[in-house]
């Protein structure tokens, strides 16, 4: 397959970072020390909420995990799977990832390969594929086409767990560096027009500082903590609405 200029300029994008700290590919406003100590809690937390969510399907056979980066959700999803595979365009964050991989003591059980994922087509016996933070990477047209090729490979009951930025309300999508800010809409869109139903769906800014004070207050149940992060929650969300700041959306979704 052909991809347009576009897709192709993205992916380069991509291609010639080199890895130097875990800001190389991803980066919240917030100093690194910080953001290394966060990010995992919001990581395990969203793969806990998948084998919660998913009780009766844990552990998956099988999950593929795009744009990986230097791997770490790839190996946080073991916690619900047997094997893994991470998938990403950068050379660089893939060496970082078996470096990773060589330390973790399940890392036997996972793989790491440099593909894009315009071409990637290796989904056979996947029940779950993460698709987190890399969709805004894609042009439409490669968007459909990878959720064509995830669709036919899956069978009835198979998930996907997509994690994308979005516009916030009554925004028209818009293109920065950082890629393509569509309106949740039209990703639910391509989900329904290709076989998939959503079982879930949150706002990151609803949930990850919930997660956050959950670890500061032990509790057995996340209600009371949401309860107890709503002021700081609140602000944060009339925030993103208000203001011409992108939002962050999670979907679960099943084949039909
Ligand atoms: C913001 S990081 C997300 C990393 C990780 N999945 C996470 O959720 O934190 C985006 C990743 O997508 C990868 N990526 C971007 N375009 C890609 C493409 N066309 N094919 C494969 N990987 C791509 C980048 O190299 C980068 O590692």
């Amino acid at each position: 397959m052909t991809e347009s200029p576009v897709q192709e300029r993205m992916a380069d994008h991509w291609r010639s970072q080199v890895y130097v700290n875990d800001q190389s590919y991803f980066h919240i406003p917030v100093p690194l020390w910080l953001q290394v100590r966060v990010e995992p809690l919001w990581r395990e937390s969203v793969v806990a909420r998948l084998g919660r969510v998913l009780a009766d399907r844990v552990p998956f056979e099988r999950v593929v995990d795009l744009g990986c980066a230097n791997g770490s959700w790839t190996l946080a999803y073991l916690k619900v799977a047997k094997t893994a595979l991470g998938v990403d365009v950068n050379e660089s964050f893939i060496e970082r990832a078996k470096e990773l991989q060589r330390a973790h003591t399940e890392g036997s059980r996972v793989e790491f390969r440099v593909s894009g994922m315009e071409t990637f087509d290796d989904f056979a016996g996947a029940d779950l594929v993460g698709i987190g933070g890399c969709a805004q990477y894609l042009t439409d047209e490669t968007l459909e086409s990878l959720f064509e090729r995830i669709a036919n490979a899956q069978r009835p009951g198979n998930i996907v767990y997509i994690r994308t930025n979005v516009t916030t309300r009554g925004q028209q999508r818009y293109w920065t560096e950082h890629g393509v800010y569509r309106h949740g809409d039209e990703y639910e869109r391509v989900f329904e027009r290709v076989g998939y139903k959503t079982l879930e769906t949150y706002r990151t800014i609803e949930y990850a500082p919930a997660v956050v004070m959950q670890r500061l207050l032990p509790s057995r149940s996340l209600l009371p903590v949401r309860a107890l992060a709503w002021p700081v929650t609140a602000p944060l969300r009339l925030y993103r609405d208000y203001t011409e700041h992108a939002d962050h959306r999670n979907w679960v979704l099943e084949r039909r």
